[in-house]
């Protein structure tokens, strides 16, 4: 069932666990995490980034094949198609397309430039009935080719950004996208804290999920963070398994080379993944 992400994160806040953001590529990314949602009982936010958009063809594509994959799957667990780190422009697009969330992350304006196009966009989206995330602080790594540094983000701009009515809040605390690197100082339970004593109800968003150690996932689960973004994590599994497969000869017997059986163990360890992560996350049996 297609839905905004505001109900679900609500309750998530209020129940102390986190929904997990699978990020999706292609059919077989959608089938696996719809697959895995269903099978958990759990609710879903399918992540979409602009270049991912790009490539499955637009976001009407992506808007259509999710509507019909989830009637055809029989979906009965909530599942929020979001956009993840919109533009100004695309976010207008994904709402037009038929998103059910989107996020507008203008956390590379100036604070009023954040500010003002945040507000705008906010009741853009409340008047389609659908959710919206916003972001303060750069979340580090790279993302669609953009470059942040991982900084912690201030705890009043968050704030204002919160009372402008967004449904949930990304808020630098040194995390980044991709794989930490050797020397990565850990997230900074202090400013979380700090941001979540200043925005109260406001679901937090963590992005950058792949490879955060467990307990402090757990931490920053008590500590207010409501959506957890997982994308890198996703892609690793499922590159080492096609390669073991191909590697194992299996796609030169038989009709191993048929697309179906050549990425089914990619896509099984994508099931895998996101159940690891929907278990760890404590949305399990929640929707
Ligand atoms: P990872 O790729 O590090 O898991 O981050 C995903 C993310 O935050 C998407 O916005």
């Amino acid at each position: 069932m297609l839905v905004s992400a505001k109900e679900m994160l609500d309750k998530a806040k209020s129940g102390h666990y986190a929904v997990g953001q699978f990020n999706i590529n292609n059919l077989e990314w959608t089938k696996a995490v719809l697959l895995t949602a269903e099978e958990c009982k759990s609710p879903v936010i399918l992540g979409v980034s602009e270049g991912a958009g790009k490539y499955m063809t637009g976001f009407e594509t992506v808007a259509a094949m999710v509507k019909a994959m989830d009637k055809s799957l029989g979906i009965t667990v909530p599942v929020a198609l979001h956009l993840d780190h919109g533009t100004y422009e695309g976010t207008k697009a994904c709402i037009e397309a038929g998103f059910t969330s989107v996020m507008f992350d203008g956390s590379h304006y100036d604070i009023e430039e954040n500010v003002a196009k945040t507000k705008e966009l906010v009741e853009l989206s409340h008047k389609n009935g659908i959710s919206i995330e916003a972001e303060v602080g750069a979340i580090g790594g790279e993302e669609d080719g953009v470059i942040g540094k991982g900084e912690c983000a201030d705890p009043e701009e968050c704030k204002r950004i919160a009372d402008l009515g967004v449904d949930m809040l990304a808020a630098g605390i040194g995390n980044i996208h991709g794989v930490y690197p050797d020397d990565w100082e850990g997230l900074s339970f202090e400013t979380l804290d700090a941001i979540q004593q200043k925005t109260g109800t406001m679901p937090l968003v963590l992005h950058g999920g792949t490879g955060i150690p467990d307990d402090m996932i757990t931490k920053a689960i008590s500590l207010g963070v409501s959506k957890i973004n997982v994308n890198t994590e996703c892609q690793l599994v499922f590159a080492e398994e096609t390669r073991k497969y191909i590697e194992a000869g299996k796609d030169q017997q038989g009709k191993g080379f048929d697309p179906r059986k050549l990425l089914a163990p990619g896509t099984e360890a994508i099931k895998a993944k996101v159940k690891e992560k929907m278990e760890l996350f404590g949305s399990v049996g929640k929707a």
